[in-house]
């Protein structure tokens, strides 16, 4: 066996074995036998041609192998957990692990690191002061028992050739192959060893399928990737067409995020955390209404507990940015667009985001949404403001901005935000 015969099967159009999957994902993630542009080479192979299902199936299963996988079954509790492909704004993840772990469930969540215009979920909780990605095995299944929810860095022995793969298919433009990231994605969600899972795949002009078909491929993919692996998962298709909720930037997303877990917050987040948390109870038999249980105030007390048992406190001030600056109306009317991937670019600009891996983010930059489409505004009334701790990074955020808003003398039509669910 060797790698050039496994690119030419796949560049030709043909369907790998199993043999030729194992040996390859074994060569590249162990001894790194296999060079960098062979795989790229590969990756850009299956870009072209896909995969079949066996085949895909097959690809994740030697995926999942190629590193160790958490057995949660000493955690005592029902696992399940929810994956977003990512989106502006998208902080549900913080909302809904305390909110079902109060329901008697336990969440695993790892995570990574943001990449490009949307954020992660660990570089947001990394802002609150003191609390740490970081988590031994046995401090993990520890908090799982106890208090029922994890945010955690994924262990490094986890997936090795997702890790390898995905940086290789970040520089040679293969990141967009339904594929290569429903085994990814799914491969470090069996690896995690959670029993269900509910997968949020966003459309729209925000997400990374912007077309709702591709992202429903997308979601159907995943759903039989997690069900032939055993483990229970649903997906929902949300809509990213504008900001979810009202802030984004880290330490901004983790305030949002308390407002909804203390009985405040914008209907919008509220209602894609509520619906993605009922699809995580049903998963898991569980007969308790999520809207119940977040006004009941015990989310709140569960995602305090979760924070300080990561070092972190909540009793101190989160940071704020050191500059402010307002875009306003240019004319009355209504809020017709605003533009998701402008303001999640120009939120990275002001340096919420990263562009290399190993770049640090700022906890304080960020934008907040002063008012989202469907708003009546006034002429000169603030629509958004941008927050930063460099003054000159405003004129590249506003720059991502060109063309973001628009206001119209008619109300946009109300858009649903949850399109469709998936399950087999
Ligand atoms: N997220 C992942 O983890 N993998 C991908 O391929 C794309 C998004």
């Amino acid at each position: 066996m060797d790698a050039l015969g496994i690119i030419q099967t796949k560049r030709d159009g043909g369907t790998l074995s199993k043999e030729q999957i194992d040996w390859f994902i074994e060569n590249f993630s162990g001894s790194e036998l296999i060079p960098d542009e062979q795989a790229a080479a590969l990756a850009m192979s299956i870009f072209f041609n896909g995969m079949e299902p066996e085949e895909l199936a097959h690809w994740t299963k030697a995926m999942v192998n190629s590193g160790v996988t958490l057995d949660l079954s000493g955690v005592g509790k029902k696992t399940v957990d929810k994956h977003s492909t990512g989106g502006v704004g998208d902080k549900v993840s913080l909302i809904l692990v305390p909110l079902i772990a109060s329901c008697g469930l336990a969440v695993p969540q790892l995570s990574g690191r943001g990449l490009g215009h949307s954020g992660g979920t660990l570089d947001k909780m990394e802002s609150i002061p003191g609390w740490t990605a970081s988590l031994s095995e046995e401090k993990m299944l520890t908090q799982l028992s106890e208090i029922g929810g994890i945010i955690a860095a994924a262990n490094e022995n986890i997936n090795p050739a997702d890790r390898r793969l995905y940086a290789l298919r970040d520089v040679t433009h293969t990141v967009d192959s339904i594929p290569l990231i429903a085994s990814s994605i799914m491969s470090k969600k069996i690896a995690e060893g959670t029993e269900a899972l509910v997968l949020d795949v966003k459309t729209g002009l925000g997400a990374f399928m912007v077309d709702f078909e591709q992202a429903r491929t997308l979601a159907k993919t995943m759903v039989e990737l997690g069900e032939n692996s055993g483990v229970k998962t649903t997906a929902l298709i949300t809509s990213m067409e504008t900001v979810l909720g009202n802030n984004v930037g880290n330490a901004l997303e983790v305030s949002e995020s308390l407002d909804v877990l203390e009985g405040r917050g914008p209907k919008d987040l509220i209602e894609v955390t509520l619906a993605l948390a009922q699809e995580m109870l049903d998963l898991s038999n569980v007969d308790l209404d999520p809207g119940e249980v977040l006004a009941s105030g015990k989310p709140r007390e569960v995602f305090e507990k979760m924070v300080s048992a990561q070092g972190g406190d909540l009793s101190k001030d989160l940071p704020i940015a050191e500059y402010k600056k307002t875009i306003k109306a240019s004319s009355t009317g209504y809020l017709s667009k605003l533009g998701c991937r402008s303001v999640g670019v120009a939120a990275w600009r002001l340096g919420a985001g990263r562009t290399k891996k190993e770049d640090s983010v700022s906890p304080t930059a960020g934008i907040i949404c002063m008012a989202k489409p469907g708003a009546y505004i006034n002429a000169g009334e603030p629509v958004l403001e941008l927050h930063s701790d460099t003054e000159k990074s405003f004129d590249s955020a506003i720059d991502a901005l060109e063309g973001a808003i628009e206001i119209s003398d008619t109300a946009p039509d109300d858009s649903p935000l949850i399109l469709d669910k998936i399950s087999l």
